[in-house]
């Protein structure tokens, strides 16, 4: 019975030698100590023997099925390191080269700026509208008293779209106030911020552009009302509350009176110089123009069915690109379209 003992366990060392895979070995323990194996058969067997056998087999059956269960456990790690050290081959990397950032992305200046506006004028009591790039002649011309022979159309210089009669890219985004007050009442105060575009293009002009448009409408909204509006949005966006504005007269054909809105120049501060070097900026006369503004027109408001002895209203139209590169010291309008990441990630 011992020889019978020594031989299983010497079978079984030799067999799990050889054994290359987990399902090798669980096949083995299964034949030598599963219920029904070998060695269990044995175990099973020392009953019968006289007690004096029974005693010193019984040890040595012991001491084996211990070896041999160790013997398996072992083979099972050395194969399970065996794998690792598989995949380790194949799949290694190096903990200490150095990471790599993934790439963040963020909004652009020109939405960032946009949504600061917002905030600027929702402070004000400002709700925002929006409507389509690609609009109706009628919303971004007639509506807004600009009629098809209008000489106003050749101040700007529209790109209409082929196939698509009467459509156009907005070249403003004065038609929002059109579709805003088509669907609402007064009393209203709105802005309006988004692309527009015009046959531009040069060093200074690009033909995809941004603007800011504001709308009130209501009882009793007078030319005061707009000059404070502007005032304070432009002390609000060059975080200068000594910025002062200022309206000269001009035309606009939605508008009347119709003005054009300058600021202080928030470089220089209005004075057209710093510390006795002149301002470029506003070429020394202490002012920037900033955009366009006025009392709306009263056929504007009978378009929309407006009562025009209740109601009156102010409009403004300011572009933003310049704007944007005064605040952040842009020097070239280029920069933001260039997608430039030393540029982008500044902002
Ligand atoms: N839409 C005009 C432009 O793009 C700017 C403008 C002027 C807007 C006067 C207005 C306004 O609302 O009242 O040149």
């Amino acid at each position: 019975m011992k020889d019978k003992i020594e031989k299983l366990k010497a079978q079984l060392l030799a067999a799990l030698k050889s054994a290359k895979t987990d399902e090798i070995v669980r096949n083995l323990e299964v034949d030598f100590m599963g219920r029904k194996g070998q060695f269990t058969d044995i175990m099973r067997g020392l009953k019968d023997l006289a007690d004096e056998a029974k005693k010193t087999v019984g040890k040595l059956a012991n001491q084996v099925k211990t070896e041999m269960e160790l013997a398996i456990q072992k083979k099972y790690a050395e194969l399970e390191v065996a794998e690792l050290g598989e995949i380790a081959d194949k799949e290694w990397i190096d903990v200490t080269v150095p990471g790599k950032k993934p790439l963040v992305g963020h909004r652009h200046l020109i939405t960032k700026f946009m949504d600061d506006l917002e905030v600027i004028f929702s402070r004000m009591g400002f709700a925002v509208a929006a409507g389509p790039d690609i609009e109706l002649e009628h919303y971004n011309f007639n509506q807004l008293n600009i009629p098809p022979d209008h000489p106003a159309r050749d101040m700007q210089d529209t790109f209409w779209i082929k196939n698509l009669k009467e459509t156009v890219l907005r070249t403003q985004t004065s038609p929002v106030q059109i579709r805003y007050m088509e669907a609402h009442e007064p009393p209203i105060r709105i802005i309006s911020l988004g692309k527009t575009f015009r046959k531009d293009s040069d060093a200074t002009h690009s033909p995809m552009f941004h603007q800011c448009e504001g709308l009130m409408v209501g009882e009793n909204i007078s030319m005061a009302n707009l000059k404070a509006v502007l005032t304070h949005f432009m002390q609000q966006v060059f975080e200068d509350p000594s910025i002062k504005t200022r309206f000269r007269i001009s035309y606009f054909p939605f508008v009347e009176p119709g003005l054009e809105v300058d600021c202080t120049c928030p470089i220089c501060h209005g004075e057209g110089k710093t510390e006795n070097v002149p301002c470029r900026l506003c070429k020394q006369t202490g002012w920037l123009e900033v955009g366009g503004a006025g009392m709306v027109h009263p056929k504007v408001l009978e378009n929309v069915g407006y009562d025009t002895e209740k109601y009156t209203g102010f409009a403004f139209g300011m572009g933003l690109d310049r704007m944007i590169m005064i605040k952040y010291r842009i020097n070239h309008l280029r920069m933001f379209f260039e997608n430039d990441l030393r540029f982008i990630q500044q902002f």
